[in-house]
This record gives C-alpha cells, structure tokens and sequence, in this order.
C-alpha cells in the first residue's frame, strides 16, 4: 500500500526520532518530580535548567525570561487575560488564531476595548494601521508572527517599533513561525512570544511563552511557585526536554538548506496546481492597488477614537462590510526575504552567528505583483467551483492529507475568517486549501500530489453543474 502524503504540518507535525529519545528517559527512569529535593527531582530538575537554557537560545533571551507552559493557547490566552485589566485599549488583528481572538472577546466583557486590524488583500498587516489604531490607553499590541492558514509573515518587526514608540506591551503569536524563520525576540522588540512544540516537530501539549524581564503579567494558573511563579503546575519534564531538542533541531534545519529546499518543493507543487483552470493562491503577491500608498484618499480610514465598540467583533463572515485600511504611508518593501527577515544581530551569546537570519529565502510561484513573505512550508489554494471540504475528503481517500482551513477550526462550516478578511468570498474561502508541507517532504510526494489533484478537481467539478462550461 502506498504510504500516506501529510500536507498538513500546519496542524501538527510527528515527533522527530531524536526528539522520542530525549523525552524518554524522563517518562521511565528518571520520572522526578522538578520541585523535590532528592536525587530524582534534582536530575528532572537539571533536565528543565537545561531545556530552559536551549529555548534562551532559541528565543534570544535569558533562561530565565523562559516560561514553560502547554502550548501556544496557553502563551496567547496568557498574554491578554495577564496584562489586560478594564479601562485598557487592546490591539490586534483580524487575522490572528482563535487563542487571540477569543481572548479579546473575553477581555471585552471584561470592559477592554480591542481593536482588530485588518490584513491587505495579500493577508499583509500594515504597520501603519497598527500605528493609527493606537490610543493613550493601548496597554497590549498582539500580531502574529507567520499565519497559520497563509504563511504569510507579519512585519513584527516594524510593529515592535511602534509598540516600543507608544509605550504599549508587544505579544507575538510565533506559533507557526517558530522554526521555520530565523528567530529572536530583541529584534522583533517584544515583551512576550508564544510557541507550541507540536508545530515544530516536538510533543503535543506543551511549548513556552517568552516573557521579557520586567513584564508584569499576571499567572494564568497559580498554586506552586513553578517558573518562577509565573505558571503554577508541575513541570512537564518530557515534554519540556521533548520542546527543547525539537526547538535544539528546528534551529539547524534554519543552516542546513531544508527551509530553501522546502520552499523550492513548496514553489513547484503551487506552480503544478495554478496549471489548472479557475485556481490561484491565497496571499502570495500583493498587488500593486493594494500597498498603502496607493490607496484612493477617500477611501474610509479607522479612526481609533470611533469605532472601538464595532472593534470588538472581527470581521469574520462579514464579506460585505469588509473595509481595508491602508492609507497613507508608503508601501512597505517585503519584496525579498532579507527585507522581511534581517540578519540578526543583538543575540543570546550562546547562540551561533550562523542560527541569526540570512536564511535563504523562499520564492514564490504565481501571478503577478510583489512578493509576500511567507514561510517555506505553506501555500492557501483557491479551486473554483467546487467546494473545499469535498476536495479535502476527496485528497484524504487518495491517501493525502490537507487542510481547508485552520485545522484548529476543523468540523466547523464557516468559512476561514482569515481569508473573509482578506476579502475573499464566502464560496471562494470555502473552496480554498492549505497544503503545509512537513520539513521531510519529498520530490516523491509532491509527484504524487500533482498527481491526484487534478484528478480529483477534475471529478468534482464534473459533478458540479455550476462549474458546467465555465472554466474551460
Ligand atoms: C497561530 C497559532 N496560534 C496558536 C495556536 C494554538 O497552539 P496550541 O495548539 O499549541 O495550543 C495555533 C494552533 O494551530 C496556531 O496555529
């Protein structure tokens, strides 16, 4: 039996063997707990300094700026329920994971106000509207790093600046960018960075939470004075050391040439699926009415003071009143890799120059216009006339597994609100995939892959009496 295609990494990835190694000794002979005095808690003890010390480098921060938790739900949920209070302003985007947003949502019951900012047509956030959105009483800005339903890479950078400038806390949700991008929170200017180590080769159910020196935020769970009392709760030390050695091994994958040959199978798969009729790529290129200069003035701009309270509800399902707020400055250059993702350079001293940036970038296949950063691994695929959910089950009966949509949001029948509100519509957001591709993926596999989709297209389309005639 042909062995199964996972296209699906975004969701979730397999341990590596090397990752099944490290954690093992910790589930059997050396099962201490972290807080005992005894020999056993203190070698579980030095197995967490140690994982603590891996994620310091890898975030570029000190080991004890590092706080272990469950994952990327727990560093999102974390950052605005433990820095908001009633009477703050919020900012974030409309395109964030459902840890965010339904965070915000919570926080406005809570007398938070949230601004929710929309993307680009490309899935690009301004950093200019962030700017705009700001208030005397913006406490939190939380952008995400990569999207997990485009790749797209957010300038967090830039938005860094701008937090830094007004004053306000910087969260970034590094969930999916994590691993595949040079890393390092002093140059993104955050004050908080969550990862899960399931996106990124290592356990279900656990990642971290960067949390800069000084930060005061509030424990999400208390009880022991675990991580330094910023999260209560025996430590997971397997699944920490699981974190670490994922974490140890996505960094080397950054050197080795995996991210440009990732990104070059990525570019040939993408390409091989635009071969069709009636396809195209969600958030690859930003075309040039798009950028913010070239906005019509008299298209309507968010007045941060206004529209607080229609904040509060993202713009998801909600096509019709979509309104784009990019206006003014002048059009950011991620036209390449290095704009996006600069060589690092203010760094964690343990940490090789080499692991810092200058990674090769990835290309993008497709259409016209500028190109938009994304991670290597990822690409969004609209297929029209014919329904997603029906393309997914007709892939998975063939052996191959994708995604429409965020997996986090699977069994739902809503359409994706990141591409809602990137402006798609409801039938093309619903007939949109995400191929995201495992860092062990093949030639092979993607032969495969250009094999049975356009079979697949074909048959359904076939059976669709919309698509009769239309995409010849
Ligand atoms: C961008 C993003 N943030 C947060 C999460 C939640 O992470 P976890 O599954 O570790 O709770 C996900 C999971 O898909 C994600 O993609």
């Amino acid at each position: 039996m042909r062995p199964r295609v996972y296209m699906d990494a975004n969701a979730t990835t397999p341990l590596l063997p090397e990752v099944v190694e490290a954690m093992r000794p910790y589930w059997m002979e050396r099962f201490g707990n972290a807080s005992s005095i005894h020999l056993d808690g203190q070698q579980a003890h030095a197995a967490v300094d140690r994982a603590r010390e891996t994620m310091a480098g890898f975030f570029n921060c000190h080991a004890a700026e590092v706080v272990f938790n469950s994952g990327g739900t727990e560093g999102d949920n974390t950052a605005l329920f433990g820095l908001l209070r009633p009477g703050d302003h919020c900012i974030t985007t409309s395109i964030e994971h459902s840890a965010i947003l339904q965070a915000a949502q919570r926080m406005a019951q809570n007398g938070v106000e949230t601004t929710f900012v929309d993307p680009a047509p490309s899935g690009l956030i301004d950093p200019a509207e962030i700017e705009r959105a700001i208030r005397p009483h913006t406490r939190l800005i939380s952008v995400m790093l990569a999207n997990n339903e485009t790749g797209v890479l957010q300038p967090v950078e830039e938005i860094g600046k701008i937090a830094g400038a007004a004053g306000a806390f910087f969260h970034i949700d590094a969930v999916q960018g994590a691993g595949k991008v040079p890393f390092d929170v002093r140059r993104f200017g955050c004050h908080l960075c969550s990862i899960s180590a399931h996106k990124m080769h290592g356990p279900k159910g656990v990642g971290a939470l960067f949390v800069r020196r000084g930060t005061p935020i509030e424990p999400l769970l208390v009880g022991g004075s675990h991580e330094r009392r910023r999260r209560a709760g025996t430590e997971n030390v397997p699944g920490i050391v699981g974190l670490a050695k994922a974490a140890e091994l996505a960094m080397l994958s950054l050197e080795d040439g995996t991210i440009p040959r990732l990104a070059a199978l990525r570019d040939r798969l993408e390409k091989g699926i635009l071969a069709l009729p009636g396809t195209g790529v969600n958030g690859a290129r930003q075309s040039a009415p798009e950028g913010r200069h070239e906005n019509s003035p008299g298209q309507a701009q968010r007045s941060p003071g206004k529209d607080a309270n229609n904040d509060l509800a993202p713009r998801r399902g909600a096509a019709n009143s979509f309104v784009h707020h990019n206006l003014g400055a002048p059009a950011p250059d991620f036209g390449t890799w290095e704009s996006a993702n600069p060589i690092f350079n203010d760094c964690h001293p343990e940490r090789p120059r080499a692991q810092r940036g200058g990674v090769e970038g990835p290309a993008v296949a497709s259409s016209n216009g500028i190109p938009v950063p994304r991670v290597a691994n990822t690409t969004n695929i609209w297929f029209d006339q014919l329904e997603g959910e029906a393309l997914v089950i007709a892939l998975d009966l063939k052996g191959v597994s994708v995604s429409g949509g965020s997996a986090c949001h699977s069994g739902a029948t809503e359409p994706s609100h990141v591409l809602m509100a990137m402006g798609l519509d409801r039938n093309r957001a619903r007939a949109s995939l995400r191929f995201s591709l495992l860092k062990t993926a093949t030639e092979a596999e993607i032969d495969y892959v250009l094999q049975v989709v356009p079979q697949a297209v074909e048959h359904l389309r076939a059976l669709s009496p919309a698509a009769a005639g239309t995409l010849g």
